[in-house]
């Protein structure tokens, strides 16, 4: 490699790692913080509640991916890939949608009840039920520990600080790919092939993108046809700086799945001498 070339690699690696590592909202203006373990892929859903009198609701992305696929929650019971795109009511919950499809006080998922969502009517021993999801701002104590549930599971740098993918491989978690009475039952998916995206930057290794991998946990759906009109391969236009604004494989590795600052895991295939 050349001189000239490798500092047009680092010119657009460095330009890329301070997209990923300083986010200065344009927005805002604000500078973020990297969200701490616990909190990487937490979603505030504040759409009603405060009108109602109620502290918004935090939902938690580990505990429930370590239960179910993405596809159940995303697919099959119809959250919106975007936080506080879901237009979720306490009504909608206590009929059965969204949260209400598991929280529903009669579901059992790995030998426990799981407890309600809302209900129309309350009485004063519910308040603590409530506050059970409606949490934001109020110190509640969770059933679940962060610390204690990752301490078995193998690690990674970013994001959860968790290798998701290994410790479903190592049969550590089981999310389930359906529910009872929710999933419709349907033919199995015809997996695609894996393939190769080169960045075009000499140097810069490709991506290996695994079809099979994606399709175990999101199906087809959570892909195509929004984030990628995936008629032919190379219809979808890749630039990392677009992926750092949250678009393309961005929807997911910005906010849920290992995040950008693990370049190396995407940036996977040896470059050639
Ligand atoms: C399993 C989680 C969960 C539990 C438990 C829960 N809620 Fe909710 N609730 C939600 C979500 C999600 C929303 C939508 C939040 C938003 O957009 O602000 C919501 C919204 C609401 C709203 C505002 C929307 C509307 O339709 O008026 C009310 C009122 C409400 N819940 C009442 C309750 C009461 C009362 C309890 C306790 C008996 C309760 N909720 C328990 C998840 C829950
Ligand atoms: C138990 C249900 C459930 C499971 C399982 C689940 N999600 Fe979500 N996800 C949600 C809910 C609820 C929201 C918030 C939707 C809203 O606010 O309208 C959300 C939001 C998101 C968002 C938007 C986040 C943001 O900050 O804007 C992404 C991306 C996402 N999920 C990806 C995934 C991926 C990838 C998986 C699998 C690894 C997954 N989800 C598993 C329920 C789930
Ligand atoms: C696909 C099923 C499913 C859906 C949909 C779902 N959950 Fe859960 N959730 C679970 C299960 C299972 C648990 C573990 C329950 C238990 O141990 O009682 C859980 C646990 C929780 C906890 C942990 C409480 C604690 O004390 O640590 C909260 C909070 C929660 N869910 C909120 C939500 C909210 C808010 C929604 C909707 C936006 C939602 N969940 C949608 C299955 C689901
Ligand atoms: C995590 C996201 C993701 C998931 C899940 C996913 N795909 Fe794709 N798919 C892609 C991307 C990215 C491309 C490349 C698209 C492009 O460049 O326009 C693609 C391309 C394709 C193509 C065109 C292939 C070619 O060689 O021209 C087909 C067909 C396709 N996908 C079908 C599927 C089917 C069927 C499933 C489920 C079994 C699936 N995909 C699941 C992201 C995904
Ligand atoms: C719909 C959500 C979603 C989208 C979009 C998505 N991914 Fe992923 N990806 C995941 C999840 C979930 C995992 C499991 C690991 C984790 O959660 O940290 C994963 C794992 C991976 C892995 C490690 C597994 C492997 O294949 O060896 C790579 C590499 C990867 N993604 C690359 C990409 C690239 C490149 C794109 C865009 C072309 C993309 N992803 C788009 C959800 C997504
Ligand atoms: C989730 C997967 C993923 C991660 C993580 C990731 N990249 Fe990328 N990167 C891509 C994809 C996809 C492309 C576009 C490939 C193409 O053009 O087909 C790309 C392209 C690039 C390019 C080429 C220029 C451009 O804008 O297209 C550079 C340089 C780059 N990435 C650097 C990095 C650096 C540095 C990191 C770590 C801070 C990183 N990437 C992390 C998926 C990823």
């Amino acid at each position: 490699m050349n001189k000239v070339t490798m500092n047009k690699i680092i010119f657009v690696a460095l330009a890329v790692m301070l997209a990923v590592c300083g986010p200065a909202s344009s927005q805002t203006g604000i500078k973020k913080r990297r969200p701490l373990p616990y909190e990487y892929g937490r979603v505030i859903i504040r759409n009603y509640s405060e009108k109602a009198g109620l502290a918004p609701v935090v939902f938690e992305h580990w505990i429930h991916r370590s239960k179910f696929t993405c596809r159940v929650c995303h697919v099959d019971v119809g959250f919106a890939m975007k936080a506080g795109a879901t237009d979720i009511t306490a009504a909608d919950n206590a009929h059965g949608y969204y949260c209400g499809a598991c929280h529903n006080g009669k579901r059992v998922v790995d030998g426990k009840t799981v407890f309600q969502s809302c209900s129309e009517k309350v009485t004063a021993g519910d308040a603590k039920r409530c506050e059970r999801c409606h949490s934001y701002g109020l110190k509640v104590a969770s059933e679940y520990d962060f610390f204690e549930f990752s301490e078995p599971l193998p690690k990674e740098r970013f994001g959860n600080g968790l290798d998701w993918e290994k410790a479903e491989e190592l049969g550590l978690i089981k999310p389930s790919a359906s529910l009872e009475g929710v999933t419709i039952k349907r033919n199995p998916l015809v997996v695609q092939k894996d393939f190769m995206l080169n960045p075009k930057v000499e140097g810069m290794p490709d991506i290996i993108f695994s079809h099979t991998k994606h399709t175990v946990w999101n199906g087809c759906e959570l892909c195509h046809p929004e984030i990628f009109v995936g008629v032919k391969k190379g219809t979808s236009h890749y630039s990392m700086v677009e992926i750092t604004e949250g678009k393309s494989c961005g929807v997911c590795h910005t906010t849920v799945a290992f995040p950008l600052a693990d370049c190396q895991r995407c940036h996977s295939k040896p470059v050639q001498p």
